[in-house]
């Protein structure tokens, strides 16, 4: 099936964020969009689902013009997505889920569990994927809970399917698991969107891709173009993708982490006595396969996880037993793995976001008054530093694309002075050019002589950034090597083998 976009047009206010975009998706081509973060990805995809409304434009399905107003109308034309921010519910089984989705839907097919079952079970099949239609969604990896949002979109008998940024929140394995699904469904037939910012996918599995800039398409390119060529056409000037990293002097230890536990609620290790010193002047990167350990160490750093144990020191100052905000004040500058939970307050303005760090202490505000000309004017040295797309400052957070979230979180937290950087997967989500001023700023700050420390589920970005690696398996940190080990060797470090041999994995 083939689909076809016809000059749509979309605003919000003054920002055209769609600007007659015509786009033409062959029958069992993949189709990759690039573009970067702002660009209108997403409200384009929105107006194709159904979810958003355009001012103008027509969408064609096998040259016959549709109108499509709701989600149902998008499935009955065919036409199925997977959202960057799943919409399982997590405590109910993947069949469940499917039959859930129905009722909100109201579009055609499954009526009961034993449909659901059977409707799985058929896809399943048919498509090579392994689900467990009575698992429970919260128990799954989010690779698999990924594979039921496709499932879904496919019992509705989807013939165009849509990825917004599928491979953001998933392992190098999961992503490559999901290149393989859709070249599958290529070779079924089925047309498939796909929305990324990493540009190795895109020259892996794209036939065509389609660039986006401000709203408008600016060009098409074949994924035979270099990764370089790709990233210049979409942001429009060069883009370095591996950044210069000079040599570094290691000062004294800034951070000690020692005989650090943390429990889950029902007392279980997560993290089993971790052991490690960050210096001045260096990037320790903390690689390790999502689930071992590496999210809880992170929120650890600043506190925010309920059981800990063991004793993490600023310059010798005890951090463990404080408040996150007397954490934040030993100097600790936190880019949280999840803005949408701990980064952002999405219904505060972007300008508040910005200072929320800062805003009980001056310049912004003397005792309880804030100054609010003094905050919008720091915010917007900020937005334009960091290049965040915005139309104002007193906008709420809420209205910004994903990537400029982010971006929010990094100007906020790369702003103020600090000793110690903590960055979780601060690159998620952004655009290549972004990715390029992220990690300028992140080696910036290793020059100025602070302790950085760096979980990254990006084995590039691992590679690129960091002195030292330290990879987590089982709760542990099983190795700690140089920045000269190679892909494969951290691979196998990932996945717990040790000296050819899997590590030691004695459970506390
Ligand atoms: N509901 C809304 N209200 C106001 N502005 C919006 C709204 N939704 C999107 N925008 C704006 O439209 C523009 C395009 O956003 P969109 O989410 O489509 O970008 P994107 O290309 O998907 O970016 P990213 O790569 O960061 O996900 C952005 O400037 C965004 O702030
Ligand atoms: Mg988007």
């Amino acid at each position: 099936m083939s689909l076809e976009l016809r000059g749509i047009t979309k605003s919000f206010g003054a920002l055209v964020a769609n600007d007659s975009i015509d786009l033409k998706v062959e029958t069992g081509e993949i189709h990759a969009i690039l573009g970067e973060n702002g660009a209108g990805k997403s409200t384009l995809m929105n107006i194709v689902y159904g979810l958003l409304k355009a001012d103008a434009g027509e969408i064609l399905v096998d040259g016959q013009i549709k109108n499509i107003n709701q989600p149902s109308d998008a499935l009955e034309a065919g036409i199925g997505m997977v959202h960057q921010h799943f919409m399982l519910v997590p405590v109910f089984s993947v069949a469940e889920n499917i039959v859930l989705g129905h009722e909100k839907i109201k579009g055609p097919g499954i009526l009961d569990l034993a449909d659901a079952k059977a409707a799985i079970k058929r896809v399943s099949d048919e498509f090579n994927f392994e689900v467990d239609p009575d698992a429970i969604v919260e128990n799954l990896p989010v690779g698999v809970q990924q594979r039921v949002e496709i499932i879904r979109a496919l019992i509705y008998d989807a013939k165009v399917l849509i990825l917004d940024e599928p491979t953001a929140v998933l392992t190098p394995q999961e992503t490559d698991e999901l290149l393989n699904i859709m070249k599958n469904l290529k070779a079924k037939g089925t047309s498939i969107i796909f929305i990324t910012h990493k540009l190795r996918e895109v020259k892996a599995a794209a036939d065509r891709i389609t660039i986006i800039r401000r709203g408008k398409v600016v060009g098409t390119a074949s994924p035979s173009e270099s990764q370089e060529e790709l990233a210049s056409l979409m942001v429009g000037r060069p883009v370095q993708l591996n950044p210069d990293k000079g040599a570094h002097s290691i000062g004294q230890t800034l951070l000690s982490i020692k005989n650090l536990v943390i429990k889950d609620s029902t007392g279980r290790p997560i993290v089993k006595s971790v052991n490690l010193e960050v210096h001045a002047g260096e990037v320790v990167a903390i690689a390790g396969v999502q689930g071992n350990g590496q999210s809880e160490l992170a929120r650890a750093m600043v506190n925010l996880e309920p059981h800990i144990e063991g004793s993490i020191t600023i310059e010798g100052e005890e951090i463990i037993g404080e408040s996150v905000r007397q954490a934040l004040h030993h100097g600790i500058a936190f880019v949280p793995e999840s803005r949408e939970l701990d980064g952002l307050i999405s219904s505060f303005s972007i300008a508040e976001n910005l200072i929320l760090d800062l805003h009980d202490l001056p310049p912004f505000a003397k005792g309880v008054s804030l100054f609010p000309s003094v905050v919008a004017s720091e915010a917007q040295k900020r937005v334009t530093e960091f290049d965040i797309r915005i139309q104002s400052v007193s906008d709420p957070v809420s209205s910004l694309s994903g990537g400029n979230k982010q971006k929010v979180v990094l100007a906020r937290e790369l702003s103020r002075p600090v000793r110690v950087l903590v960055a979780s997967q601060p690159t998620r989500g952004l655009d290549v050019g972004s990715i390029e001023f992220v990690h300028e700023r992140i080696l910036a700050e290793r020059d100025a002589g602070r302790a950085v420390m760096l979980f990254s589920t990006e084995l590039d970005e691992v590679l690129a950034l960091a002195d030292r690696i330290a990879v987590m398996y089982r709760g542990e940190i099983l190795a700690v090597v140089p920045n000269t080990v190679t892909r494969e060797e951290l691979g196998l470090l990932m996945a717990g083998v040790v000296n050819n041999k899997v590590g030691d994995t004695k459970s506390a």
